[in-house]
């Protein structure tokens, strides 16, 4: 494999199987021989997962408006990408996010319908040229997101403050990722959330090889 490394994100809604499809695909990797680097947004580094906490939940006393929460998950984004995976892509490792920078387009740009150019030059100010050389966008109905985390024992019953947006948020939410992946077909690529694991890790898999060839 060439010197550079490769910058793959996940993307999709609550329940997608984001994690799980990370882990395998790490598995597969290392298997490879490849350093595997996993990743999630907001967080990643001790800095940003300080903004994660601030930006997930509040305290109760004081509501986090829609203006702060978007400069918190890129503030969390320009910490993330110069400490831990410029470099890590730098040395040759592949990176595996979950979530980056098409979460802030979907959730603060769709969703919350804030300013879509203001969003798009924060994302460049935050990301430089670091932009992900695959997105793999796992999507599902919101309905179906939420019966799944309604029924892991980890989450069940608890939803942070975005979670706990109306349905119709993350109904927007879906269409926004699916117009970025519409705006940008050579980067983003859907797959079916509804598969089974093994089917979506497959799909992955031979995107990925499709795309860079043998790794
Ligand atoms: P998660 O890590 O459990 O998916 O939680 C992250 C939450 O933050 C999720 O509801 C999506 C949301 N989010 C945004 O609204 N904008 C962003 O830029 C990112 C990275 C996440």
């Amino acid at each position: 494999m060439a010197v550079k490394g490769l910058f793959i994100t996940f993307e999709g809604p609550e329940g997608a199987g984001k994690t799980t499809q990370l882990k395998m695909l790490r598995q597969y990797l290392s298997g490879l021989g490849l350093e595997c680097v996993v990743t999630r947004e907001p967080g990643g580094t001790p800095i940003a997962e300080q903004l994660r906490e601030l930006v997930k939940h509040h305290s109760g006393v004081e509501p986090v408006f829609a203006e702060t929460e978007l400069l918190l998950f890129v503030a969390s984004r320009a910490q993330h990408v110069r400490f831990l995976i410029e470099p890590a892509v730098a040395r040759g490792a592949v990176v595996l996010c979950d979530r980056f920078a098409d979460s802030t387009t979907a959730y603060q740009g769709y969703a919350r319908q804030l300013d879509m150019d203001f969003i798009r030059s924060l994302n460049k100010y935050a990301i430089g040229n670091c932009t992900p050389d695959m997105t793999i966008l796992l999507d599902l109905p919101p309905e179906d997101g939420f019966k799944r985390t309604a029924t892991r024992t980890e989450t069940a019953g608890r939803h942070d403050r975005i979670e706990a947006e109306a349905i119709n948020f993350h109904h927007l939410v879906r269409q926004g990722f699916l117009e970025i992946a519409r705006n940008e077909p050579q980067r983003v690529k859907v797959v079916s959330a509804l598969a089974a694991a093994e089917d979506i890790h497959h799909q992955i898999v031979e995107l990925i090889k499709n795309a860079f060839g043998p790794l």
